[in-house]
């Protein structure tokens, strides 16, 4: 086979300083008697003429030592077992990893791991398109190193995994096979997709954790709904939680949701609050504690069940703002945003989206100082006045300070308010 050089495929593609960076890196290894690629997404994506800049390097040689003299200055996170080290070059972000080889001491448990070569090193790899390495030292820069039909399979479109326990020595490839399906728009291999089906139980044996992530990596994904659904086609997403859906109806919402968030992104959590949205409470909380979800977001799912409860009142035929308010006021902001896609153009939906655009905002004119120079006392009366200030102005009882002032004056004169219900 003849050799390939993207040497100058690299130069056209990447940005100037990136590619000095990785020429600059593979003369620094050559003075340490080491051996430096690049490997992984950039490499496949750089055959695919896609934008990636985030740069995985392997090193036959000490990596974190490498990483050290490659970032003077810089901040390194070192994995010691691992041999791994990630910095930032720049803007951007590198991960330098010392070749190795990995044993599995149980299926889904981390990996054991031994230095080994690049071959190793790419064996050890989920799909071949990410097994694909490119030679950075001064000499052979550039040199394209495909041990396992990297680049075959990328011009076919498939993802193949390299060997038939793949999937049990780490089941997050079947995530991550699902999410490069749908991104780059390739089909899982005959025999990866029936390894696949057979093996999606294995997906048991990984940590909360490590599927939390695997997710968070989904709904970072540009439309985590076809992710989404293929996962429910392949009863992987029932991995997750049974009673999880990837339907139209999620569909629907996704869609509306990055509508709402135009141009960036919705946030990982307001796709984490759908998916989970018609979960009941205890499914919820199931879902909650396998995925091991931090307190605010667990907090953002708990209150997506809490505004469904008020859904009925937020549909009243009248409702004054100051009414809407209360319903919704004090709930999670991503929750109501959640709550707001659901509902749609139904009547909840609508006051859901004027709390959020408008009600919440609402201030009084006058403060708690200004109460207490108008002689006030500390007390739950004074939160009352606060509280009814407020609500005159979001009914357009008041609309100046003045006007404020007059009824606040009124309130006074008239006794002491009643205590709160
Ligand atoms: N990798 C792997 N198995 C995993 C995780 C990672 O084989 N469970 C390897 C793959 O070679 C992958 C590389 O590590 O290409 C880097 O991992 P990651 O950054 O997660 O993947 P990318 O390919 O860069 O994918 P993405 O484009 O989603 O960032």
């Amino acid at each position: 086979m003849p050799k390939i050089n993207l040497a100058r495929q690299m130069d056209r593609q990447l940005p100037t300083e990136l590619s000095g960076f990785l020429r600059s890196a593979g003369r620094v290894a050559v003075g340490r008697r080491e051996n430096l690629y690049l490997v992984g997404g950039a490499v496949r994506d750089l055959l695919l003429g896609e934008a990636n800049y985030d740069l995985d390097l392997v090193v036959e040689g000490d990596g974190p030592a490498l990483a050290a003299v490659l970032a003077p200055g810089s901040k390194l996170t070192i994995h010691r077992r691992f041999g791994t080290a990630k910095f930032r070059w720049q803007q951007w972000s590198v991960d330098l990893a010392t070749a190795r080889r990995e044993c599995y001491s149980r299926p889904g448990a981390l990996p054991r791991v031994v230095p080994g070569s690049i071959g190793d090193d790419l064996w050890r790899r989920d799909y071949s398109v990410n097994a694909m390495a490119i030679a950075l030292n001064p000499r052979s820069f550039g040199g394209f190193m495909d041990l396992y039909g990297g680049r075959e399979d990328l011009g076919a479109g498939l993802l193949r995994i390299l060997h038939e326990r793949s999937f049990i020595d780490d089941a997050t490839r079947i995530w991550r096979g699902l999410r490069y399906e749908q991104r780059l728009g390739f089909k899982l291999e005959r025999n990866t997709l029936r390894l696949l089906k057979q093996h999606t139980v294995m997906l048991d044996t990984i940590s909360g954790d490590r599927l939390r992530y695997e997710l968070e990596c989904v709904l970072a994904e540009e439309c985590p709904e076809r992710v989404i659904r293929r996962a429910a086609q392949l009863s992987v997403l029932a991995s997750l939680h049974p009673y999880l859906e990837g339907n139209g109806w999620l569909r629907q919402r996704y869609g509306r949701a990055r509508r709402l968030t135009r141009p960036q992104s919705p946030s990982i959590t307001l796709y984490l609050a759908l998916l989970a949205y018609r979960l009941t409470e205890e499914r919820k909380e199931e879902l909650i504690s396998k995925l091991r979800l931090t307190k605010p977001v667990a907090r953002t799912l708990r209150d997506t069940t809490g505004l469904n409860s008020r859904l009925k009142a937020l549909s009243a035929a009248r409702l004054k703002p100051s009414q809407i308010y209360d319903l919704v006021h004090g709930y999670d902001i991503t929750a109501v945003t959640a709550a707001m896609l659901v509902g749609g153009e139904a009547p909840a939906g609508l006051r859901l989206k004027k709390y959020l655009e408008k009600l919440r905002f609402v201030k009084t004119a006058l403060s708690g100082t200004d109460l207490k120079a108008m002689g006030v006392a500390p007390g739950p009366g004074f939160r009352e006045i606060m509280n009814k200030l407020r609500r005159a102005r979001l009914d357009g009882q008041a609309v100046s300070r003045q006007d404020e002032e007059a009824l606040a004056r009124k309130w006074l004169a008239a006794g002491p308010p009643s205590p709160p219900a």
